[in-house]
Parts: structure tokens; C-alpha cells; sequence
């Protein structure tokens, strides 16, 4: 269980170590459902909550010398800080940083129209495409027939809600048939790939409710 800052620190080690044992010299396709601004400030309780220690002490190697072994996340939060010292990357930079944003296609979905002109801004004239709305009117748009590279699906919802399926940030019931969906189309291109579902607040009831639905 992680918490806060803490918790992004865990996606993103998750995320970097994929980033860097699936790209290839032909690159990665990446889609994000939720993908943030490309950089957004950190949460100010992380200076002083016991349980943010662990992203601190990742987030201020970043700043040190390059040591051996380290997370592919402290190498990718070494490149991200150089260029925006003081703010939280999201993962399209993290991957930026460890494929090269060249070597980068695929989407990143975001519902908020001042972050995607940012992000618009970040990705301009590479072959990652910006999709401005919900990521559920949005089923991997620009998912190429002849995928020629491995692939990444991250999803990044707020928190499990079993109650309803509205169209929220939350992840909902319904929201399984969507991903499955994606699922089926990203694994019959029969590339490589990894999907991530980084879902917060998943107190002991709410996880017994997420592995009920998605047995389901
Ligand atoms: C927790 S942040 C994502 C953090 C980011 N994925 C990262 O790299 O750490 C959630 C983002 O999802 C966006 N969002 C919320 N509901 C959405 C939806 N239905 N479809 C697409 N984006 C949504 C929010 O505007 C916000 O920028």
C-alpha cells in the first residue's frame, strides 16, 4: 500500500522498468488514459508525512551522481528534474526520457483541455498524437494495423468506485469491458506489450470489490 507521493513514485517505478525492458530499436507505442500535464507540482504533504520517505529519498538521488544499479525511475526522474527541476513528471516524460521521444508513438488521453495544450505543446511534431476528452469515448484511436513495436497501456484512475459507472476519473464496472476490449486489440497485433491499471485508495473492501468484477 502506498500513499500520496509515494504511491506516483511506485506507478512510475513500475512503469520505467517496463518502459525499459520493452522498447527496442524500433521504439514503443504508448497510451496513457490519464495522462496529466506534462509536468504538475508535487504534492506539498510529502515534506512532511512519515509514509512519503521512500519517493523523497528517490526524487533527491535524482539530483545526485549517477550510481550503479540504480531504478530505471531514479534515471528517468535524473533526466525529467534536469529539464524541470522542481515538478512531477508524468509518464509520457518518464518514457520520453528512457526510449527517447523519437522513438516514441501512440496516444495520450487527457479530459482537461489546459493540460492537453500543454501537452500538445511537449509532443508537438513527434508521432504521439494528443486526444483531448474521456479516455472511454476514446478506444485506442490511433492504434496503427501493422503495430511494428512493443506497447504500453496505462491507466491512471483516481480511485475504484463499484457503486456506478459514470464517466468520471474514478475506474467503474464497466470500465473492465472497455479495457478488455483494448486488451483484445493490443494483444492481437502479437507484439509485446504491458498494460498497468494504478488505481489509489484501495482499502481491503474496496480491493475485495475490484477482484470480484474483475474475475467477472
Ligand atoms: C492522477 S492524474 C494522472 C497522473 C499521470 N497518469 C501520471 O503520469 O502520474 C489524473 C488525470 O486524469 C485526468 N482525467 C480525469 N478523468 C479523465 C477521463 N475520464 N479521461 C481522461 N482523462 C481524465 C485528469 O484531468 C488528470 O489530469
Amino acid at each position: 500500500m502506498a500513499r500520496g507521493n509515494d504511491g506516483n513514485l511506485m506507478q512510475h517505478a513500475i512503469e520505467a522498468k517496463l518502459i525499459s525492458q520493452l522498447v527496442t530499436d524500433r521504439g514503443l507505442h504508448l497510451i496513457t488514459t490519464h495522462s496529466m500535464a506534462p509536468f504538475e507540482p508535487l504534492d506539498p504533504r510529502k515534506k512532511t508525512a512519515q509514509h512519503q520517505a521512500r519517493s523523497v529519498h528517490w526524487w533527491e538521488r535524482a539530483q545526485a551522481e549517477e550510481q550503479a544499479d540504480e531504478p530505471c525511475v531514479v534515471n528517468a526522474y535524473r533526466g525529467t528534474r534536469q529539464r524541470v527541476p522542481d515538478m512531477y513528471p508524468n509518464t509520457a516524460e518518464i518514457a520520453a526520457e528512457l526510449a527517447g521521444r523519437g522513438n516514441l508513438q501512440g496516444q495520450l488521453i487527457e479530459i482537461c483541455p489546459e493540460k492537453c495544450k500543454r501537452l500538445n505543446e511537449a509532443w508537438a511534431n513527434t508521432e504521439v498524437g494528443v486526444v483531448e476528452g474521456s479516455w472511454r469515448d476514446n478506444p485506442l484511436d490511433s492504434l496503427p494495423e501493422g503495430l511494428d513495436r512493443p506497447w504500453l497501456l496505462s491507466l491512471d484512475p483516481m480511485s475504484y468506485v463499484p457503486e456506478h459507472n459514470k464517466d468520471d476519473d474514478r475506474f467503474h464496472p464497466d470500465d473492465f469491458n472497455l479495457l478488455a476490449t483494448a486488451m483484445e486489440r493490443l494483444c492481437a497485433t502479437q507484439r509485446p506489450g504491458a498494460m498497468g491499471l494504478f488505481c489509489y485508495s484501495m482499502r481491503p473492501a474496496v480491493q475485495e470489490a475490484f477482484r470480484r468484477a474483475a474475475d467477472d
